[in-house]
């Protein structure tokens, strides 16, 4: 009796231990592909978030050197810079791929005399705001109208759909990373509006182009911001509103409040014009980020999920979020479009 009912519960146990042992390994095998998944996401948070190759003010690291050099002077520059070839043009700066002891560099000249004062702004503003938002600051010559820069060969956001669009590049064209190139570019906006020098106004934005322009795609796909030439601060608690040059802005990418408000029979009168903040920055965000998710398989389906927080940046300035709401929408929904897209899969395996 004692043996038929061991032999019973044996022949139980050989039945089941089977299907135990696989669901065991398909929880693990779960296990492991959320832990994949979800330390993927987190390392690029984490990416993001460590400037592991920061030096003291004043100082630059470069590619492989393991010291933090001081930003060539004048001297330096004039010595020691060779220039290759022009790689970017806009208003104030021309840009040349250049090269410095063997090292990409990227060296900025003013185009015209008459964009001298900006040209100086945009080089004090790249000083001050050195961080991992902003280009990397090599050196500079005042007298020479000259800056010396990090060299990033995708070139600027522009480039962004035809590097993506390149063979080796073309797994790297999802949702996701373009996803994370939009969390990149408000995380930036949000550093200007936040800065430690107060709130800066991204002021070179009138078209998508533009915007795209100031904008350098890095290597590793990361946004940094190039161009601060036109970055007024604003001090709300002074009173001290900009505006964005002193020329009428006109077309629907800029926000309503830069449009000139007195209608066609009243001509343009700079002092006239109303004066503004850094809502215009938030305006914008819906148009960049629609650019950089782009059309490829989920990229609608983020613009779904964002449609509610992109409604509110087009309210007017007082009701629109801020780049830190923004932000902080951006990454919960990041984060639940990836364990959505996790979880049907383990529901799948189960
Ligand atoms: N460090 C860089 N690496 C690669 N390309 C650059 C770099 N800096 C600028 N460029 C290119 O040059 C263009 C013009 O530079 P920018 O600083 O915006 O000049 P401007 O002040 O005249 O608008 C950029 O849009 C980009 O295409
Ligand atoms: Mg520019």
């Amino acid at each position: 009796m004692k043996k038929k009912s061991y032999d019973i519960k044996s022949g139980i146990m050989q039945k089941l231990t089977p299907p135990v042992l696989f669901l065991l390994l398909v929880v693990l095998l779960v296990n492991l592909v959320l832990y994949q998944f979800f330390s993927n996401v987190y390392f690029s948070y984490d990416q993001a978030n460590i400037e592991p190759n920061s030096c003291s003010h004043g100082y630059f690291r470069l590619g492989i050197l393991k010291n933090c050099l001081p930003w060539l002077s004048c001297e330096a520059m004039k010595r020691e810079v060779r220039k290759l070839k022009l790689v970017g043009e806009g208003a104030v700066k021309r840009v040349f791929l250049s090269e410095w002891k063997e090292n990409k560099v990227a060296l900025s000249q003013l185009t015209k005399p008459q964009l001298e004062e900006d040209f100086i702004h945009g080089l004090q503003m790249l000083k001050s705001l050195q961080s991992k938002y902003v280009v990397k600051l090599f050196g500079y010559c005042e007298e020479e109208f000259m800056v010396l820069t990090e060299y990033h060969p995708f070139g600027s956001l522009n480039n962004l759909n035809d590097i993506l669009n390149l063979p080796k590049y073309k797994n790297s064209n999802t949702w996701y990373n373009r996803f994370l190139l939009a969390i990149d570019y408000v995380s930036i906006i949000h550093y200007l509006h936040n800065s430690p020098l107060g709130t800066f106004v991204m002021c070179d934005s009138s078209d998508l182009d533009k915007v795209l322009s100031q904008y350098l795609l890095t290597s590793s796909f990361h946004v940094v911001v190039n161009d601060l030439d036109a970055l007024p601060l604003v001090n709300k608690s002074a009173g001290q509103l900009i505006k964005c040059g002193h020329q009428e802005l006109q077309g629907n990418f800029v926000a309503p409040e830069q449009l000139w408000p007195y209608g066609k029979t009243t001509p343009f009168a700079d002092s006239l014009m109303p004066p503004y903040d850094e809502m215009t920055d938030i305006w914008k965000i819906p148009d960049v980020s629609n650019f950089l998710l782009g059309e490829v398989d989920g990229s609608d389906l983020v613009r779904f999920h964002l449609f509610d927080i992109h409604v509110a940046c087009k309210k007017s300035p007082a009701e629109r979020p801020s780049a830190q709401m923004v932000l902080d929408t951006y990454r919960k929904i990041l984060a639940s479009l990836v364990r959505e897209s996790v979880m049907p899969r383990t529901k799948d395996m189960l």
